[in-house]
């Protein structure tokens, strides 16, 4: 499955929901998941995301690495997203972006 991971933290661009075909994406408060059971690795959100946040599992860099059970616990807990909302980027007093 893809994971989503650090940069979209506090970004939440969402250009990546509207081009899954599975409707795989979840919505967290700070970031999105992916479920990795509805994810067939089609890489359509990898390209969209301005943060290059989105890997392949087995392409996760290291520090990163615990984002693949994250993005699987998570989903479990968040709901789906499947339009574009307004990102985070930029917002508050800590938006440096
Ligand atoms: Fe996050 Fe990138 Fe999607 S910042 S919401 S993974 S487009």
């Amino acid at each position: 499955a893809h994971v989503v991971t650090e940069p979209c933290f506090d970004c939440k661009y969402t250009n990546c929901v509207v081009v899954c075909p599975t409707d795989a994406f979840r919505d967290g408060e700070r970031m999105l998941f992916i479920d990795p059971e509805s994810c067939i690795d089609c890489d359509h959100c990898g390209a969209e995301c301005p943060t290059h946040a989105i890997f392949w599992e087995d392409d996760v860099p290291e520090p990163w690495r615990y984002y693949i059970a994250l993005n699987r616990e998570m989903s479990a807990i968040c709901p789906p997203i499947v339009d574009r909302k307004e990102p985070l980027a930029g917002k508050g007093e800590t938006g440096e972006a």
